[in-house]
């Protein structure tokens, strides 16, 4: 039996992104039909898929977490109950298939019964074809061992492992797995719900479940009032998904929907990049996560009787691990003035353990989520630190383009993470990318334009371009002179 399958259903299990089985529905070479296909045309389309690789469908998770420095997670399986709960759900479905099954059986068996009872109407001859024909058309039926739908089968199994949350009214998807809460699920996938503290006290993560079952598996202070319960309101942070969801739940549409919060986060690492660029490494306490979306930037602080410095830098790492905050500090602003923060990240004066103050999110160079168009990302320098965010969210939210990274370096540091770079194209299909040398930002723009205008057709493309202002500003004027519309581009100066 062929089943309907969502995009991102299909392509957990194939381990592959949307992008790909986008490609294949384009080329007409799967059938796609309102959004769904079935595990027979994907059958066909990847012959290959075997049950006995079904670890195939966390291929595409296991990539993510190893090249994209994903939330640590348990990878465990639910918990007893949930699992018990799911397993029940799925045998009631399989008892249907048989108890189905059983009645054609019935059926025919009644049928040849009276087919015998007829003989002494009808020719006997006649009667004996039909019964013997009866005969081997139920034993055919009985014994008709058709090549199991492999993918129908990993579905079964992913069913148990997980269960799929449907976002109302944004039409979003993503997968509760193991024990993670039903917010935890979501901000890996790379959604922007609407939370605070993560930790059952503020209330924020309050949606209503229009479909399904939940089950709490965090204490929670917060009060929900008789009448949110009956209307099926639960607290995103604290429950997780018994069985597949329907759910109605606030996201952040643009950076405008994001508060401001203050968080003092603690140093968890201080390591070198390379002579002038250091990765700071942040973690914010358990109960006071910072909220912000991918490519925006916030203000660190220090603060004491001897010392108070601030600066503010571009956030490289993805939302989706709203606890580990990572930055690529240069020694030096791009416009070389001194920046006294990073004099201090230089000289030695962060240990793990140090508190440093979070101030923020601030900026508008995120992802226009909502936006079919292939991606281009044009970087200068530590440009990358804020590319690297965006990357990595486009990634967790499986969006449908293709994604081109055009790194120009000016300084002697160079492209410090080709590696990283690496690492997504052997992961994805749908990542590549080109590294420039320049002497100088204007140069590094006019040639990082000339690569994407020959490289990609600008048309149906979303062009991220940051960097110092006169790289931004060489490659913006570059790029409208070969064609591109101003509002394709998003362009950041730092
Ligand atoms: S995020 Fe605060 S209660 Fe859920």
């Amino acid at each position: 039996m062929s089943l309907p399958l969502t995009l991102s259903r299909a392509a957990q299990l194939l381990g592959v992104t949307r992008a790909v089985l986008q490609k294949h529905i384009a080329a007409g070479e799967l059938p796609s039909h309102d959004g769904m296909v079935t595990t027979e045309d994907l059958q066909h389309l990847f012959p290959d898929v075997r049950l006995e690789d079904s670890g195939a469908f966390e291929r595409i998770t296991q990539i993510k977490e190893q090249a994209f420095g994903r939330r640590i997670r348990e990878r465990v399986l639910p918990n007893q109950e949930i699992l018990a709960q799911r397993l029940a759900a799925q045998s009631e479905e399989y008892e249907e298939v048989r108890r189905t099954l059983a009645h054609y059986h019935d059926l025919i068996e009644a049928m040849r019964e009276k087919i015998e009872q007829m003989a002494g109407a009808s020719p006997s001859e006649q009667l004996a074809v039909l019964a013997r024909f009866l005969d081997d058309g139920l034993a055919s039926v009985l014994g008709n061992e058709e090549p199991p739908d492999t993918i129908a089968v990993m579905d079964d199994m992913l069913r148990v492992m997980s269960a799929n949350v449907k976002v109302k009214p944004s039409g979003h998807e993503f997968h509760v797995e193991g024990n993670e809460t039903v917010l935890e699920a979501a901000l890996r996938a790379g959604l922007a719900p609407s939370y605070g503290c993560g930790n059952g006290n503020c209330g924020l993560c309050k949606a209503r479940v229009v479909a399904g079952h939940t089950k709490q598996i965090r204490n929670t202070d917060y009060p929900l009032s008789a009448s949110e319960r009956a209307q099926g309101y639960t607290l995103l942070c604290s429950h997780t998904a018994v069985s597949d969801l329907v759910v109605e739940m606030l996201e952040a549409k643009s950076p405008d929907d994001i508060p401001q919060q203050e968080i003092v986060a603690k140093v968890k690492g201080v390591s070198s990049l390379a002579a002038d660029t250091m990765l700071l490494h942040l973690q914010t306490p358990r109960t006071n996560r910072l909220r912000f979306l991918a490519g925006q930037r916030i203000t660190l602080n220090v603060t004491g009787s001897t010392a108070n410095f601030r600066g503010e830098y571009a956030i490289a790492s993805c939302p989706c691990d709203d606890r580990n905050l990572l930055f690529h500090i240069c020694r030096d602003n791009s416009d070389g003035e001194r920046d006294e923060f990073a004099a201090r990240l230089f000289a030695g004066a962060f240990k793990p353990g140090d508190l440093v103050s979070l101030f923020g999110p601030f900026g508008d160079f995120v992802l226009k989520k909502e936006s079919c168009n292939d991606l281009v990302f044009v970087a200068c320098d530590s440009g990358f630190a804020p590319v690297k965010s965006l990357i990595e969210h486009a990634v967790a939210s499986d969006l449908p383009g293709m994604q081109r990274l055009v790194w120009a370096a000016t300084r002697p540091d160079g492209h410090y993470l080709e590696n990283q770079c690496r690492a997504w194209a052997d992961a994805l299909e749908t990542f590549s990318y080109a590294l420039i040398d320049a002497a100088d930002p204007a140069a590094a723009g006019v040639e990082a334009a000339r690569h994407v205008l020959a490289e990609c057709d600008p048309a149906h493309r979303d062009i991220y371009i940051v960097g110092p202002g006169g790289f931004v500003d060489a490659v913006a004027r570059a790029l409208q002179a070969g064609g591109v519309a101003e509002q394709q581009l998003v362009v950041e100066v730092l």
